[in-house]
């Protein structure tokens, strides 16, 4: 089976960018893959988190990713820190990826701001330990939203030219997977910027945590233009906002935004967002109340973590046992 890594930051609630971007392809790919999926809180520290917080954030996202139908025993769950191959594979891609490499990557300029000197060297070398996430593993197939993209062609270099300057095909150039109709979820209240956890308004985004009153209100004020709703897909494309909607819409439901449009051509954005908000409400409250169940029981998670954490290094030890041969180390 081919084997499937991806990872999800434990820096907050999980919107819907998270679910229809990334995890619940998660899901669908267990069917037929070798799945490892892994609560990142190495790579939250790259800024500061508070560590209670931390703490608390990690359970949650993996009783979200339990709630979602990740099936902790068939595929792997566990947080990165419990497993040392990702530190110490990523040690290793520090001395192999370039400066000008990182230079480029558009998310560090982003995160960095003006600011460049003040942020952590971790935040800079982020793709670099992001890389070794995947290749300690050697996994092949890596499920993101579109705004990994660029990570993951970092990934892909680096796993080349480490075959190349040591002579010997070790890692496995990954592929990226960015599947389905929502790859790029926009913020509600502005359609040109993404969809994210550190957006400071909470307007911005659907938690998968919020209440069913949380969605409906958000969705109501969501931005839309005056216009009537469009008659053909490509009447969407200057209308961001509009086909921000249309996409969750039709991820949501499993359908095309073709279909979407058809549906709703002509009407009026309020008979639409009716429709929306019910079908959110539809798909996100069992996800919430079963997350809630999960919670409850304090020792459950950490168990799940803990079992994952030990069948994910059993995989990643040998693998960097040979890491460390080819590169010389006794
Ligand atoms: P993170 O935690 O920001 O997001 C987790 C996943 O959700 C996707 N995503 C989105 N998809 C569509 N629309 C959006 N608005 C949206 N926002 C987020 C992301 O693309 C991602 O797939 N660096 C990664 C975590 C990571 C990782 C890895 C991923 C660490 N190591 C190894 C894959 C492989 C991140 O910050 O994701």
């Amino acid at each position: 089976k081919p084997r499937v890594f991806s990872g999800v930051q434990p820096t907050g609630n999980l919107h819907l960018g998270n679910y229809l971007g990334a995890i619940r392809n998660w899901v669908k790919l267990q069917d037929g893959h070798e799945c490892i999926y892994c609560v990142v809180d190495m790579h939250a520290i790259t800024v500061w988190q508070d560590p209670a917080d931390l703490a608390r954030a990690t359970r949650e996202v993996a009783a979200s990713l339990i709630a979602a139908g990740i099936d902790p025993k068939g595929s792997i769950l566990f947080n990165q820190s419990k497993v040392a191959a990702h530190a110490e594979t990523a040690w290793i891609f520090n001395c192999v990826a370039r400066m000008g490499w990182l230079n480029r990557m558009t998310q560090f300029k982003e995160k960095a701001g003006k600011d460049r000197e003040n942020v952590s060297v971790g935040l800079f070398a982020y793709p670099n330990l992001m890389a070794a996430d995947i290749l300690a593993y050697k996994a092949t197939h890596v499920p993101v939203g579109e705004d990994q993209k660029q990570h993951l062609e970092l990934a892909r270099d680096i796993a080349l030219k480490f075959n190349h300057d040591f002579g010997i095909e070790h890692f496995p150039p990954p592929e990226p997977l960015i599947l389905g109709e929502a790859t790029r979820v926009m913020s509600l209240r502005d359609g040109t910027k993404k969809m994210s956890k550190s957006d400071a308004s909470d307007q911005s985004r659907i938690n998968l945590t919020d209440s069913p009153d949380d969605i409906e209100q958000k969705i109501r004020r969501a931005k839309t233009d005056p216009e009537a709703l469009p008659e053909t897909v490509e009447g969407l494309e200057t209308r961001p906002e509009a086909k921000n909607l249309f996409t969750i819409h039709a991820a949501l439901g499993d359908e095309s935004v073709a279909d979407v449009v058809a549906a709703f051509a002509g009407k009026q954005f309020s008979e639409f967002k009716k429709a929306m908000t019910e079908r959110a409400v539809d798909k996100l409250s069992p996800l919430t109340s079963e997350m809630r169940r999960l919670l409850a029981d304090p020792g459950y998670i950490d168990q799940v973590l803990k079992d994952g954490g030990e069948r994910a290094d059993a995989i990643a030890a040998p693998i960097l046992a040979e890491t460390k041969r080819i590169v010389g180390f006794i």
